[in-house]
């Protein structure tokens, strides 16, 4: 019989005397046993970041309940390093790691370093040098910082070999790669650019320009959507981190999406998936919920060009029930019969003003009884969630504030802001994980 998951210690509460660090190492012990526990009894392999690693999605997609403890796990191991990391070093190494991590991770994909290093075999640092044309010295420096990241390892001294997470960036497509060129290319120059967009706020009347993309990009005219829709490598590679942000477990995944509403409940129902990118949510719904009758996904007609010319592996499995279309999300919603119109990580990516005129551009071909879906991380008050939960949405919303001008948003944001643009036709029905229900009226 299931017992009750120990409660992570919340968000911006700290550990401060011994009983309670105590508890907490028992706690981390108690909940690392239940998921190995967990995934025994279920025959799958345990994690792990060594070469034969476990894959990265290593609890089925809907244990709900191994899924949870594996996030209060990590949350309380996180904040139990930290406490013992200390005050005086904690933020000095949090920096110094992450900025040098970035030194590497954009090393790593510019020369797509996962890509000189054999399957399964040991390399010299030296060849794997000269395949990538680089120096030898300073690679192998930069390769053992990458080992020390879990990424490749060094079996015998001067020789370099895959670890788990290099097998992954090589494989599936390489959305993994994707994901983090996003990172790397977009929001970093991004997030460096926000200060000075903070100091010098721009002239420009458009909302969606007062942010670190504009600077980085040189005070463009153009936002990121702008942007990405002149540049088709761009928006095949932003689909793609998309997909793998979906895929990778944790907070984004398809799996919160599934548990957090009833959608078999929905039957023989038709969606629409606006802003659905390349396909992978919808192509996810229809694989959990075979009683849908059909998934159309909308998204701006260059992204659509892509997810059509270059389907997603999984797309095959669910054909008859998939379409795509392009659609602009300012133009109204041409779909007026479908039974739910699922906005998900869209509506995050605009201010408010934006958001309102998407919203009212669905909500007149809504019929009544329809519902509209979002899917976007909730933001609590300080101390309201596990820090890691916390960490995870406030992560978002800074990504948001540098590259859109956009934010995560509370509870009471989003219903505020459904109810305003809809004109108090949309009635809240209800909220759990980070799915919200609106019922057209
Ligand atoms: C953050 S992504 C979310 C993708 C997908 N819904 C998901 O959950 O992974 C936002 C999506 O909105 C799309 N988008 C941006 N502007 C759009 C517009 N004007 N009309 C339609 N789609 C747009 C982007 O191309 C992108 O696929």
């Amino acid at each position: 019989m299931a017992v009750s998951i120990p409660q992570p210690i919340k968000n911006g509460h700290s550990c401060a005397d011994a009983v309670r660090l105590l508890e907490l190492a028992k706690s981390i012990a108690a909940k690392a046993q239940e998921v190995v526990e967990g995934l025994q009894q279920q025959g799958l392999p345990q994690p792990s970041l060594g070469p034969d690693g476990s894959s990265p999605d290593f609890i089925p997609v809907l244990d709900t309940r191994l899924q949870e403890v594996r996030r209060s796990l990590v949350s309380d191991a996180r904040l139990l390093a930290d406490t013992f990391t200390g005050t005086r070093k904690l933020i000095d190494e949090q920096l110094q790691f992450s900025v040098h991590t970035i030194t590497v991770m954009r090393i790593l994909y510019t020369f797509n370093i996962p890509k000189h290093v054999p399957l399964d075999a040991a390399i010299s640092f030296a060849d794997v040098a000269q395949s990538c044309g680089l120096e030898e010295s300073r690679l192998t420096r930069i390769l053992r910082y990458l080992i020390l990241n879990h990424i490749f390892e060094e079996p015998e001294p001067g020789k370099i070999a895959h670890s788990a997470i290099s097998k992954f960036l090589l494989s599936n497509d390489a959305v993994g790669m994707d994901f983090i060129g996003h990172m790397l290319e977009e929001a970093l120059p991004s997030a460096i650019g926000q200060t000075d967009c903070l100091k010098n706020p721009p002239l420009h009347s458009s909302p969606v320009l007062d942010c670190g993309f504009a600077v980085a990009v040189g005070h463009s005219k153009s936002s990121y959507f702008d942007v990405m829709a002149q540049e088709p490598e761009r928006t095949k590679r932003f689909g793609r981190a998309m997909t793998h942000m979906t895929s990778s477990g944790g907070h984004n995944s398809i799996e919160r999406v599934l548990t957090s509403y009833d959608w078999a409940g929905l039957g023989h129902a038709k969606v629409v998936d606006v802003g659905g990118s390349v396909g992978h949510v919808a192509v996810d719904l229809l694989k959990y919920v075979p009683a849908l009758k059909k998934v159309i996904v909308q998204d701006l007609p260059e992204v659509i060009e892509d997810a059509r010319a270059n389907p997603i592996p999984q797309v095959a499995d669910v054909a008859d029930r998939l379409e795509f279309q392009g659609y602009n999300f300012f133009d109204p919603q041409p779909i007026q019969d479908a039974d739910v119109y699922l906005f998900r990580h869209v509506f995050h990516d605009w201010p408010n003003q934006k958001a309102e005129e998407i919203i009212r551009n669905v909500v007149p071909s809504m019929r009544s009884g329809s519902i509209l879906i979002v899917v976007e991380y909730i933001l609590y008050p300080t101390g309201e969630d596990d820090s890691y939960s916390a960490k995870m949405a406030r992560t978002a919303d800074m990504q948001m504030m540098v590259l859109l001008n956009a934010k995560e948003r509370s509870l009471t944001d989003w219903k505020e802001l459904l109810d305003i643009a809809s004109g108090g036709s949309l009635a809240f029905e209800q909220a759990k994980g980070n799915v919200l229900v609106f019922r057209k009226k």
